[in-house]
């Protein structure tokens, strides 16, 4: 696994918060995350350093699937130009991705979003791929819990040898727990993401979790998977590891800060011209 993992989930942290940068004058990778809740766009030197990041909730993509051409594009535009004000430069390209699974055709929408929000497309990876590409597991399967869906590859010596992809993931967590409360999903939605509520809301989602960790167990069973790594906003649900460990009878981490492990390595995909 990579040794700086810790180092460069903390300096994301520090890439959302920063205004300005100060004289970074070199080329830089850019990579654009269309999630199902959040859409992301970090900036990286070009030894992979994170230097600006923003993300977003928005409802534009639905189980991988580009629900809202329009509403994307917009949403990109702006994203670049808040990001382009705190660079201090223009940005022209970027990478993307998609989840594994989803097809060619619709994968395609992804990078006409890019390219009418003014960004060339230069790479389009699948997103536990792009996860990998931070995390530099060598054996092991890299999930990926995001909103809508729940990415799986299975990597052996370095190299991805099966992806799968389901749509199951954070929504369904802030349902039930809207649905269990009688709350609206917003309020629902804030909770979960406050970590102090974790504790009250863990049994109400717990068989959520259980339901993920059966579809990991499903798709990995076939190969000889010594440990799991978590990654995806909804890792960070504090406990969730756990329950995949139990499910699975494999041992599963979720490495640091997990909302910014597969953002980041999709800006680490944009090539350099
Ligand atoms: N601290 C937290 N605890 C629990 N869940 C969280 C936390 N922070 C974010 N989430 C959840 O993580 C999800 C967003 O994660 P992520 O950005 O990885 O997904 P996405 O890329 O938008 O979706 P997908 O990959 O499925 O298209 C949302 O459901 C959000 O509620
Ligand atoms: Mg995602």
């Amino acid at each position: 696994m990579n040794p700086n993992l810790h180092l460069i989930l903390e300096e994301a942290d520090q890439a959302i918060q920063r205004r300005s940068i100060n004289g970074y004058r070199g080329r830089v990778r850019c990579g654009v995350d269309l999630g199902t809740a959040y859409v992301s766009l970090f900036v990286l030197t070009e030894d992979n350093q994170p230097l600006v990041g923003t993300y977003t909730y928005a409802e534009i993509v639905r189980d991988g699937l580009v629900v809202d051409f329009g509403g994307a594009v917009d949403l990109v535009r702006k994203m670049k130009a808040e990001i382009e004000e705190r660079l201090g430069f223009e940005l022209h390209s970027a990478a993307t991705a998609y989840p594994p699974g989803v097809p060619l055709t619709e994968v395609r929408a992804t990078r006409y979003v890019l390219e009418a929000a003014g960004l060339n497309c230069s790479a389009l990876v699948d997103e536990p791929t792009a996860a990998n590409a931070v995390l530099e597991v060598d054996n092991g399967a890299v999930v990926d819990i995001g909103g809508g869906t729940t990415g799986i590859a299975v990597v052996q010596d370095g190299r991805v040898i099966y992806t799968a992809d389901e749509a199951t993931g954070g929504t369904h967590f802030t349902l039930v727990i809207s649905g269990a409360l009688k709350i609206p999903f917003a309020e629902a939605e804030a909770r979960k993401i406050n970590p102090a509520e974790h504790p009250r809301l863990f049994t109400l989602v717990r068989p959520v979790m259980e339901k993920v960790g059966s579809i990991i167990l499903n798709h990995i069973q076939p190969f000889d998977v010594e440990c799991i790594y978590l990654v995806g906003g909804t890792s960070a649900f504090s406990g969730i590891e756990r329950v995949i460990e139990s499910v699975t009878g494999i041992k599963t981490i979720v490495p640091g800060n997990p909302l910014f492990v597969t953002p980041l390595g999709i800006a680490m995909n944009d090539q350099l011209s």
